[in-house]
């Protein structure tokens, strides 16, 4: 397969995505929790582009659900949950819908719409993402969403872990020097130092000032879910990728 990184969802160029595979990043902390609830039995989450959108959703929606999301790394007022990754358990949220909206990681989801096949990935996930997009028999973009609107070092990190997954599932070619500072970023970062370097970044320091650092630690897990997260559809839905047998 031929594989690229995009770091933020404003370098995307129309077409781009087209007939691929794509994996979305945002490892502090969208797609991590979207793995983490996703394991805990949540049946499906609903991207939302904003706060008011994941409301008026969530309002019109007949089924058990919840809201969760952030502003600024907490928990937006009349939301039922934050944005944080520990907080899934089955007793409580098996069988929900979640409906989320967060600052960057639901808008690039809603960003990649035009993939062929979409998962959202971490480093919680990367070995089981790379998986999935290895079932899916295309070529392969792994879009990294950023932190309001600037690289993240965070998902290049996740970016680089999915690619030595797939390296080891099979033949790739990186097509870009985005993918090979991904990969060679991943292999030189010490696996025991992936939380201190997380909160080192943009995003760890804004969870950190929002008295959140368990997160990250949480986050920092490597391999620590095996569930992906599908999205299809518009609005987008996530659920839980089931490999075909
Ligand atoms: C986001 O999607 O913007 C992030 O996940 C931010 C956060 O969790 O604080």
């Amino acid at each position: 397969m031929l594989l690229d990184v995009v770091f933020l969802p404003a370098l995307l160029t129309p077409g781009q995505l087209r007939g691929r595979a794509v994996a979305v990043f945002d490892v502090l902390r969208a797609t991590t929790s979207i793995s983490a609830a996703l394991a805990a039995g949540v049946t499906e989450i609903q991207a939302c582009p904003d706060l008011a959108t994941a409301q008026s959703a969530a309002a019109e929606f007949a089924g058990p659900h919840l809201t969760c999301g952030e502003v600024n790394a907490l928990k937006p007022d009349g939301f039922d949950l934050g944005n944080s990754p520990g907080a899934f358990n089955a007793a409580a949220h098996r069988g929900k819908k979640l409906f989320m909206s967060t600052t960057n990681g639901t808008r690039t989801i809603l960003a990649a719409g035009d993939a062929q096949w979409m998962f959202t990935a971490a480093l919680v996930n990367a070995s089981a993402a790379a998986k999935a997009l290895v079932s899916t028999r295309c070529d392969v973009t792994l879009l990294c969403s950023g932190t309001n609107g600037r690289f993240s070092l965070e998902d290049l990190l996740g970016a680089g872990a999915v690619i030595d997954s797939l390296m080891q599932l099979g033949d790739v070619r990186l097509e870009s020097d985005s993918a090979l500072l991904a990969l060679k970023q991943f292999q030189a970062t010490n696996r025991r130092t992936l939380q201190e370097v997380l909160s080192q970044t943009q995003g760890g320091k804004n969870i950190a000032r929002a008295n959140l650092s368990p997160d990250i630690l949480f986050c920092a897990m490597l391999n620590s879910i095996d569930v992906v997260g599908i999205v299809k559809g518009s609005p987008p839905i996530v659920t839980r990728w089931e490999p075909s047998r």
